[in-house]
């Protein structure tokens, strides 16, 4: 998924993927990082209400704000440029895009929680032009401080921050115990920042233009702009830059428009939820939590009318129940079990209860594990058997309402 969109959508304007900026294209367009110390740097943050960009959508001035206290100077910051998520492409994109702004987003938390070390996270792809730049960047004197590359596995959970910090500490990129947190003891043991790579880019885009520009974008509640990645049936699957709040179809249109008439889209990717597919919906947290959804790090699949959500659903629940740790007891027994009792209701392969077991089992999950991989993947299956309801009702009768061409 490498296609990106020539324009963002609706009124904003293009901040994040504007074109490939190689090192000079950066410093002419966006000059030189202002010199700012931690408390303007954590200040500036908060002012422009600036949320992470990896899915949970949290402040990111409370968490700098936890680890340069905790920190006290010994604090690691990281990039995280994952995407474990198989439906996104956006980190891809802007790493190769834009990869001098997820750099100065990195020095920027660095100076603000006073970090004694810096280290990028992106699939091995990705290293070896970031290599290049960061010498290119320590030759035009732009970095206080120095960054480490650090490959990334092609695995669903290696981008969960605890997984990140096992790989920056010599073990697999696997999540570890949440009772430890690693704002409090992650990489060799320090206080650790770990930040969505995109996050880090707007925070870097915001020191040079400020929180009112920042503001002006997005909704009161949800401000600036994020990057979505569009697939499923629309004519050019790719990533778009769009404000919080806009319409749904002005995404779809974005990417082409849809392929054939729609029935509902994912929103947040394989740990997200179906919503309908109703173009005048706002793609912000607000309007999709009646769904039990939520933007999340901007993946959206485009289902067409014709397909089976519940088919659709059970492959990608079976995808996640193989791509476990297999450190926990919800991960071992439950979502292999969740996977397969939404394969059965999915094939028209009915017995009694088995559209309550996809229920309970999904419930039973939930807050579990040792990461939210089992919340996620609970919180996916929930909202298709909200969703595709009636889909669900015509399976147990041995019936397919999708492709008997009633969706
Ligand atoms: C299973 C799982 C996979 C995740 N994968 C990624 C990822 O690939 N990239 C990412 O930035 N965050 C990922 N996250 C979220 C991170 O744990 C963390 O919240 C995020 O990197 C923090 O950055 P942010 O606050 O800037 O969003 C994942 C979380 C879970 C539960
Ligand atoms: S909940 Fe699952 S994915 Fe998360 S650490 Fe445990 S086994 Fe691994």
């Amino acid at each position: 998924m490498t296609s990106v969109a020539e324009a963002a959508v609706g009124r904003v304007e293009r901040r994040l993927l504007d074109g490939e900026l190689g090192l000079d294209a950066h410093l002419a367009r966006h000059g030189r990082l202002p010199l700012l110390d931690g408390s303007q740097i954590i200040g500036m943050a908060r002012d422009s209400g600036l949320t992470g960009r990896g899915g949970a959508g949290f402040p990111v001035w409370r968490k700098l704000s936890a680890v340069a206290e905790a920190g006290d100077g010994s604090a690691v910051v990281v990039a995280n440029g994952a995407e474990g998520e198989p439906a996104s492409g956006k980190d891809r994109a802007l790493l190769a895009y834009q990869p001098n702004l997820v750099l100065d987003g990195l020095q920027l938390v660095a100076a603000a929680t006073k970090a004694r070390a810096a280290h990028l996270y992106a699939p091995k792809a990705a290293l070896a032009p970031l290599r290049a730049l960061l010498e290119a960047r320590r030759v035009a004197g732009l970095d206080r401080m120095s960054v480490t590359l650090q490959a990334a596995p092609d695995a669903f959970v290696s981008g969960e921050e605890s997984a990140v910090v096992s790989a920056l500490n010599g073990r697999g990129a696997v999540p570890a115990d949440k009772r430890i947190r690693v704002i409090q003891a992650g990489v060799g043991g320090s206080p650790t920042l770990v930040q969505n790579v995109e996050t880090l880019a707007h925070l870097a885009l915001i020191a040079r233009y400020g929180a009112g520009w920042f503001l002006s974008a997005g909704t009161a509640d949800e401000p600036g702009t994020f990057l979505a990645t569009i697939s499923g049936a629309v004519r050019r699957p790719g990533v778009v830059e769009a404000g919080y709040g806009v319409p749904l179809g002005e995404l779809i249109a974005a990417v082409g428009g849809a392929t054939m008439r729609l029935q509902a889209v994912l929103i947040g990717g394989y740990h997200g939820g179906w919503v309908p597919a109703d173009p005048a919906l706002p793609v912000s947290r607000q309007a999709l939590e009646p769904y039990g959804a939520s933007p999340g790090a901007g993946v959206l699949v485009a289902l067409p009318a014709g397909a089976c959500g519940l088919g659709e659903t059970a492959r990608i629940a079976g995808y996640l129940a193989d791509q476990v740790a297999g450190q926990c007891g919800p991960c071992i027994n439950g979502l292999p079990r969740m996977a397969a009792t939404l394969a059965d209701l999915a094939a028209r392969r009915p017995r009694a209860g088995l559209a309550a077991e996809a229920e309970r089992l999904a419930r039973l999950v939930s807050g579990r594990g040792a990461c939210h991989h089992p919340d996620g993947t609970a919180r996916l299956v929930l909202s298709a058997m909200r969703m595709f309801q009636a889909d669900v009702a015509a399976h147990l009768n041995g019936r397919c309402l999708a492709t008997e061409g009633y969706r």
